[in-house]
């Protein structure tokens, strides 16, 4: 269900093959798979900070057959230091911004402002309740206020729009209620005018 919604998700709001795209915390691909075989050659990029999952990722290209579709999958182990040497026309993090602590967040958008085209989309999911910190792999689960995302990316000339529920948007989870998934958010980041 989560492939299948990143790929649908994108293409609903006009990704096209021709377009740079940035899989920012593309983790074992995913999300992944099918958006490189969608992408022209040499169209995807994938960055995580985690070398094993990346590895995985290689893996799961070679067992899709895909490998020819000349994807990038690069370690980056502090997002202040990443520089992929082009821009992105859309830039994609799902289920990544939720497992940053505030300081490594500002470190993503600061990548995020420096890779995004004049006219690029940068859409991201968050979590905007109140719930106690969590943790997941070693990653913190962090929920903050849409206005704390709006200060953040404010920092780095950037806007935001809340584009509603994943689950609105498609993303049914088999266990959560509506309500309980309403939390979570897609938003939408382009560049202050
Ligand atoms: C829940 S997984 C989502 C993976 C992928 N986006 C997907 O939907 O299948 C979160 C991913 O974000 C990566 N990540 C977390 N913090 C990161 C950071 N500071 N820089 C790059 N990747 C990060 C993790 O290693 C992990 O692979």
């Amino acid at each position: 269900m989560k492939r299948r919604f990143q790929i649908g998700f994108l293409k609903g709001v006009g990704l096209l093959p021709h377009h740079q795209f940035l899989d920012l915390g593309c983790g074992t691909l995913r999300g992944g798979i099918p958006l490189i075989e969608y992408l022209d050659v040499g169209h995807y990029t994938g960055i995580d900070v985690r070398p094993a999952v990346l590895e995985e990722g290689c893996r799961e290209l070679e067992e899709a057959g895909l490998v020819g579709q000349a994807p990038r999958l690069l370690g980056c182990k502090d997002l202040r230091e990443f520089d992929a040497g082009r821009r992105f026309d859309v830039i994609w993090a799902f289920q990544v911004l939720i497992h940053m602590h505030d300081s490594v967040l500002d470190g993503a958008l600061g990548a995020v402002a420096k890779h995004l085209e004049p006219s690029g989309i940068f859409y991201a999911t968050v979590n905007l309740d109140e719930r106690p910190e969590g943790t997941w792999q070693g990653f913190p689960i962090v929920s903050r206020k849409i206005e704390f995302y709006q200060q953040a990316v404010a920092l780095h000339g950037l806007r935001l729009d809340d584009l509603g529920s994943l689950n609105s948007l498609g993303h049914v989870h088999p266990r959560l209620s509506e309500k309980q998934q309403s939390f979570q958010r897609m938003l939408r980041i382009t560049r202050l005018k």
